[in-house]
């Protein structure tokens, strides 16, 4: 399973890198504006640390200027994926952006039947949001289960993102599903390294390792 890290901040990208588990990086136009910095210096720093596939949003809404916007963002660097909103304007920006051998995103799929139509346009990837279908009291995980058994029902080439990952939990069950990728915030994917038997541990073998007779 690959991991994306879900951030625009460099600090974040940068603390994941140095993890090890960093396969590429996943970014919005709100997590952007946390950082306070323009898109494109944010944007071009992180290709410069991360060497994998970056998401960057298109912020216009119809088909002919998401295209005109996508080609732009695509040709600031080879590993951009130019994200592209769920819609019937979306799906013809894919369509084009695909034809022209640019990867694609799309984003704010909160449904199977958006995620079929994604694949049938030729995205490179669909980003199901987990976590904000959980927060309306429907169930996120069961939405990525049936869009994996849907893309391999019918051997879609589209890869799984996992997004608005919330909890380990959001993650375990999306690996166990076979989904391709999780992009994580930095808060989770610190978690992933914790237990507490994990700490108790080290603090038993290192008091223990007080009692160890030194060599002179
Ligand atoms: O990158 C899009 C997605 O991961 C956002 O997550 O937590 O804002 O729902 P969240």
């Amino acid at each position: 399973m690959r991991f994306f890290i879900d951030s625009a901040d460099v600090k974040e990208i940068r603390a994941a890198n140095d993890m090890g588990c960093v396969d590429g990086v996943t970014t919005n136009p709100s997590l952007l504006a946390k950082t306070g910095r323009p898109m494109k210096e944010a944007i071009l720093e992180i290709c410069s640390i991360v060497d994998g596939p970056i998401s960057a949003e298109c912020v216009t809404l119809t088909a002919d200027e998401m295209i005109a916007e996508g080609q732009g963002l695509a040709a600031w660097h080879k590993n951009i994926v130019v994200k592209i909103p769920m819609g019937v304007e979306g799906m013809k920006a894919v369509k084009a952006l695909t034809a022209k051998g640019i990867k694609t995103n799309v984003t704010l799929c909160f449904s199977p039947n958006q995620a079929l139509l994604a694949a049938k346009a030729g995205a490179t990837y669909i980003s199901p949001f987990v976590g904000r279908l959980d927060d309306i009291g429907q169930d996120g995980l069961k939405m990525v289960r049936e869009i994996c058994q849907i893309y391999k029902n019918y051997g879609y080439a589209t890869q799984v993102l996992v997004a608005s990952v919330r909890n380990p939990i959001h993650l375990l069950e999306s690996a166990l599903m076979g989904a391709h990728v999780a992009t994580l915030p930095l808060s989770v994917i610190q978690q992933l390294a914790q237990h507490p038997l994990t700490d108790s541990g080290i603090k038993k073998f290192l008091a223990d390792w007080e009692k160890v007779p030194k060599a002179k």
